[in-house]
């Protein structure tokens, strides 16, 4: 068996080839995406795919993205809530929002995405709520703090997805001095007992290494 870093990448290929195939638009936003220098750090296609099933398997209208970047998770999200539903996403560099903003449009689902320039910590407070999928996947030392505000702008049933819970398996240690890691593992443990979620978490091998998302729900 050839369990490595690129075993896993051509696996997850082959994956994407079989089940998603060739999409004009998503291809067009990973074009823009790095053409502007944007770092590459979006979900995997497999991954984005899997948001767009949650989100259709769970009804959601209303989703709410902390984490734009060049929006190729947004269009995935955006095609999933269908022409009346609403996609919020939240971008801290307006640089990534334009870049964003130009794919979304150009995928055809721009009438049904805001994108919000700012840092979560900033804008969250100023939405109004009712999300019914959180995907969360920005900056990890604020993991609580956007697991907190998904909670309440979510509702009982609401869908939570927070991106990067595996980190090469640095996970495990607890005395990490690297801030992703400690933000990731305070979400874990907020996840485990703060009353308000229910969730597990998966690790996941493919185009991105080894990494991982956990996935909640509010109770
Ligand atoms: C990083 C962030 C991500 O959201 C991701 O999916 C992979 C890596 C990072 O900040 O290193
Ligand atoms: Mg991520």
């Amino acid at each position: 068996m050839d369990s490595t870093p690129v075993a896993w990448s051509n696996a997850d290929a082959y994956l994407a080839d079989l089940l998603i195939g060739h999409d004009p638009h998503l291809e067009a936003a990973l074009s823009a995406q790095r053409d502007a220098g944007l770092p590459e750090i979006e979900v995997a296609a497999v991954g984005g795919k899997l948001l767009n099933l949650l989100a259709r398997i769970s009804g959601a209208r209303r989703v709410l993205e902390i984490g734009t970047l060049g929006g190729y998770s947004t269009i995935w999200l955006a095609r999933a809530v269908g022409p009346d539903g609403r996609v919020i996403t939240v971008e801290a560099e307006a640089d990534n929002a334009a870049v964003a903003r130009a794919s979304i449009d150009a995928a055809g689902v721009g009438d049904r995405v805001d994108i919000r320039i700012g840092r979560g910590a900033d804008v969250l407070p100023s939405l109004v709520g009712g999300f019914d999928l959180v995907f969360i996947d920005a900056d990890k030392e604020s993991n609580t703090v956007y697991l907190d505000w998904a909670a309440k702008l979510g509702h009982p049933g609401t869908v939570i997805v927070l991106d990067n819970i595996g980190r090469e398996g640095e996970i495990v240690r607890e005395d990490s001095t690297d801030s992703k890691v400690v933000g990731t593992r305070d979400a874990l443990r907020m996840l485990s007992e703060d009353a308000r979620f229910d969730a597990t978490a998966l690790q996941t091998v493919g185009a991105k290494g080894w990494d991982g998302f956990a996935l909640a729900v509010v109770v």
